[in-house]
């Protein structure tokens, strides 16, 4: 699952007690954890080894660029959505033949910096997309690979309305039904290579069930084309692999490579996965400080000196994130992380962030080991659409992230500054 764990009552992250990473750096502050980055990439590659897949690990999802070298140093390809996840890919080094960009909005100079990088697909969103990337390319005197996007209209009933991708109704994609003309349109373009297809069908995805069906419906649209005469030599089924954000509540990886991978052995098709979370949720938490306790009616809140600005997750999505103690006695030592906790002497709090909003609440009437200022808390498996969600939104500053490797813990972004905050309005200039 991940490296933190409570050792005599105090939360480690690998070998460096989390206390000791506060007392160090302050408070709140996002740690990662290497060997979990490490350990679930490695369990990824190994479950889909039968199809030798191509990973490409969504940046979305954690994006600090020492984590993206970390992971493309261990062989991983990237996903990425924006030309700025393109850069960051190239700046830590990445095999760009395998970064696929995704996304329904890509500028011009976003794929002519794409094509320049060498970038291995687009994932195309749309027929005037398709042609302009072409047009870009052609103009260029380069070929580029597209992958189209399909929607196959699946999704999975536990994901939450706005993260669901595969709907119809969602912007992503061309609807499955008009694949067919789309390869007939474009199938034998020679600037953009249409000979793959994408999907993702939102997240997360607790369940192999949702890609199974999706799979299967791809598949029937690829022997049709084939039948026709294209090319389709590689399908990427997309990212959405849950993460452990409650203990044993998510598929094992062999569970998803077990449903996925007979679906398409035999073939011939090179097969890309685009997980996110399910390498970086577990591996990063958001640790924190209680500031007071104050009641309210017949709540109890603590207010911590951090919150939606820093985890946004609770406030847009309802996300749950296990909260708990970074110092705890004998008896509070959890043997789970969960929504319920059947712990004696446990009080119940609404904890709630600094930002002057009532959504500004990471956790709803959670009962937690009796809470007083000062206190460390820690938010688990925020190493997903944490930290890159972050705003600087009240002129707060973003945390630092901490990456632990053994007993090393190293910071790998540093807290920022009021100075970084006004930076950019200083200098004004005539338009
Ligand atoms: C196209 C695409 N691929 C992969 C992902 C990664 O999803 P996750 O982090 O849930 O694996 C996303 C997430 O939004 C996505 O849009």
């Amino acid at each position: 699952m991940d490296f933190f764990q409570y050792r005599d009552g105090q939360l480690f992250c690998e070998d460096v007690a989390v206390d000791d990473i506060m007392a160090k750096v302050g408070s709140p502050v996002y740690i990662y954890s290497k060997a979990t980055f490490e350990r679930h990439y490695d369990a990824l590659v190994e479950a889909f080894a039968e199809l030798d897949p191509i990973i490409c690990y969504s940046i979305k999802s954690c994006g600090n660029l020492n984590i993206v070298k970390l992971l493309a140093d261990r062989g991983s390809g990237m996903d990425a959505v924006s030309g700025g996840e393109v850069y960051r890919a190239q700046l830590a080094g990445a095999d760009m033949s395998k970064v696929v960009y995704a996304g329904v909005g890509k500028t011009d100079p976003e794929i002519e910096a794409s094509i320049e990088a060498g970038i291995g697909w687009f994932n195309i969103e749309s027929e005037a997309e398709f042609e302009n990337i072409a047009a870009i390319a052609e103009h260029m005197g380069k070929t580029a690979n597209g992958a189209l996007r399909v929607n196959p209209d699946v999704y999975d009933a536990k994901t939450h309305a706005k993260t669901t991708t595969g709907k119809k109704e969602t912007k992503f994609g061309v609807d499955i039904e008009r694949a067919k003309r789309f390869f007939q349109s474009y199938g034998h373009n020679k600037h953009c290579r249409l000979t793959a297809i994408h999907l993702h069908i939102g997240s997360p995805i607790y369940s192999p069930d949702p890609y199974v069906q999706a799979i299967t419906k791809a598949l029937e649209l690829i022997d049709g084309l084939r039948a026709e005469g294209y090319t389709v030599d590689t399908i990427d089924i997309g990212g959405g692999y849950a993460a452990d954000y409650e203990s044993g509540k998510s598929p094992a990886y062999t569970a998803y490579a077990e449903a996925i991978v007979p679906l398409l052995r035999g073939k011939d098709l090179q097969l890309i996965i685009e997980p996110g979370r399910t390498i970086s949720g577990n591996a990063g938490v958001l640790a924190c400080k209680v500031s007071y306790i104050k009641t309210g009616g017949s709540k109890t809140f603590a207010i911590v000196d951090t919150g939606m600005h820093h985890l946004i997750r609770p406030s847009f999505y309802e996300g749950f994130h296990f909260a708990w103690p970074t110092k705890v006695s004998a008896e509070h030592v959890p043997d789970k992380r969960a929504k319920e906790m059947d712990l004696p002497g446990l009080k119940t709090y609404d904890v709630v962030g600094p930002i002057c909003e009532t959504s500004d609440t990471l956790a709803h009437g959670r009962a937690l080991p009796p809470l007083k200022r000062g206190v460390g808390l820690c938010f688990f498996t925020a190493g997903a659409y944490g930290m890159v969600m972050a705003s600087n939104y009240n002129t707060m500053q973003r945390p630092p992230e901490i990456l632990v490797d053994g007993a090393n813990a190293t910071v790998i972004r540093r807290r920022e500054t009021y100075d970084d905050l006004v930076e950019q309005e200083r200098e004004v200039t005539a338009v």
